[in-house]
């Protein structure tokens, strides 16, 4: 019998994917705030569902989340209480290890420099969304310290092609994602890790080694769509990790901005 993976947030955009191209060797229980077809209903902030989505489970693939800015108590319940709760519910069932989606956002404000950017560079959130990553991160390293393997995330841009010169940089394609997300399941890891989710990309600048090391080996490069993507969509912002700014209302109440 091949162990489980509980997966959150599987109706989502990566959690389609990862249905599309499930990990090799486990047996996915998806689980998404509303029920679907093939998907459990389970809340990521209620604690009493989420331990028994845990049940017999060994591993845990949190994508459930807000990705966007958006209201400040929202992201707050959804990104924090909801990926502490996911990891609370881990450890009191004895699941071996979470991987979680944090962002490129965490570190949005960090500058491009000479060569690829270090593998673990300080919390520097560019917006309300980015400071929740941040959390997820200590989060991890919090319950990694109490005995779980976590292996946190970094995501780029995932999606089915890179729309902006940035994401020539930053793509990370489905396949890739995939996988990242074996490797995360599969792969050595000491406590707690922090990867970089970007694919094998050209202009790819965050470093590859905490990948490489957990065994992810991309193969998909945006350089293959350059030529569709519209060089008017160049900017200052593209030197830092996260991009462009985000206007300054996006973290008011009511207001929400697609990031990624
Ligand atoms: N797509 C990207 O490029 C990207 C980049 C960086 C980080 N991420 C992170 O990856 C994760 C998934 O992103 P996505 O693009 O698939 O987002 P998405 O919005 O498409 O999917 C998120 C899913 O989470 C579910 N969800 C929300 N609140 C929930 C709750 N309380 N309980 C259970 N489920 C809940 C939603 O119903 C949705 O299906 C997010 O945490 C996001 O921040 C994504």
């Amino acid at each position: 019998m091949t162990p489980i993976v509980l997966v959150t947030g599987a109706a989502g955009r990566l959690g389609t994917y990862l249905h599309d191209r499930p990990p090799p060797g486990w047996t996915p229980r998806w689980t998404d705030l509303a029920a679907a077809e093939g998907i459990a209903a389970a809340d990521v902030t209620d604690l009493e569902a989420m331990t028994g989505a845990c049940r017999g489970a060994t591993a845990v693939v949190h994508l459930a989340g807000i990705p966007t800015d958006a209201d400040w108590p929202d992201l707050l319940h959804v990104n924090v209480t909801g990926t502490r709760t996911v990891l609370e519910a881990a450890h009191r069932q004895g699941v071996r290890r979470v991987v979680l989606a944090g962002s490129n956002h965490a570190v949005g404000f960090s500058p491009r420099g000479s060569g690829d950017l270090v593998e673990d560079p300080a919390p520097r959130p560019d917006s309300a969304y980015g400071f929740t990553k941040a959390a997820v991160e200590a989060l991890g390293r919090w319950y990694a310290d109490r005995g779980l393997e976590v292996v946190t995330l970094r995501i780029g841009s995932c999606r089915d092609r890179p729309n902006s010169t940035r994401m020539l940089g930053t793509w990370l394609s489905p396949a890739d994602f995939s996988r990242l997300i074996g490797a995360a399941l599969d792969g050595p890891v000491d406590g707690a890790a922090l990867v970089w989710g970007v694919s094998a990309n050209t202009r790819r600048w965050w470093s590859p080694d905490a990948g490489a090391r957990l065994g992810y080996r991309p193969r998909d490069d945006a350089e293959s769509h350059a030529a569709s993507v519209d060089p008017g969509t160049a900017g200052p912002g593209d030197d830092r990790v996260g991009g462009r700014l985000p206007p300054a209302q996006a973290s008011q109440p009511g207001r929400t901005r697609p990031v990624s």
